[in-house]
């Protein structure tokens, strides 16, 4: 239907012509791969006074895992730590096909992956970034 052609331009989109692609001089750099398939993305993560500042990612992955990273990187950057990690909830929700509210969260483009939902196999090449971004939250606490 319209609105599958739609989140599949959406997702071809951030495919081509990433959003945040690059590296950092500063901040935190975080590794996650798929163990499935072996693809790895590198996330360059600046969070300051609990703050994502920045949010920038390099790697080699299939569409589906660079296309959610660039979705990924848009939608948290400027946002604080806690925004970025409940639109992460809302996001690992739906891939588990829940509905969840999203309160006032700014969800940028990130719903146009919940087609990948239908999918299994691939849902771990959806979160990869986010994961990753969670754990960017996680080793910022510690320090
Ligand atoms: Fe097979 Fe991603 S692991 S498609
Ligand atoms: Fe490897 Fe999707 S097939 S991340």
């Amino acid at each position: 239907n319209n609105l599958d052609t739609l989140y599949r331009q959406v997702i071809m989109d951030h495919y081509k012509n990433p959003r945040n692609k690059g590296t950092l001089n500063e901040g935190l750099t975080l590794e996650m791969n798929n163990p499935t398939c072996g693809d790895r993305i590198q996330l360059h993560f600046i969070i300051e006074g609990e703050v994502v500042i920045d949010a920038k990612f390099e790697g080699e992955g299939c569409s589906i895992s660079l296309a959610s990273a660039s979705m990924m990187t848009q939608v948290v950057k400027g946002k604080s730590v806690e925004e970025a990690l409940k639109l992460s909830q809302y996001f690992s929700n739906m891939m588990l096909g829940k509905e969840t509210d999203s309160d006032d969260l700014e969800l940028g483009d990130i719903e146009a992956l919940q087609g990948v939902q239908k999918f299994p196999a691939r849902i771990k090449c959806a979160t990869l970034a986010w994961k990753a971004m969670e754990k960017a939250i996680d080793q910022e606490d510690e320090m």
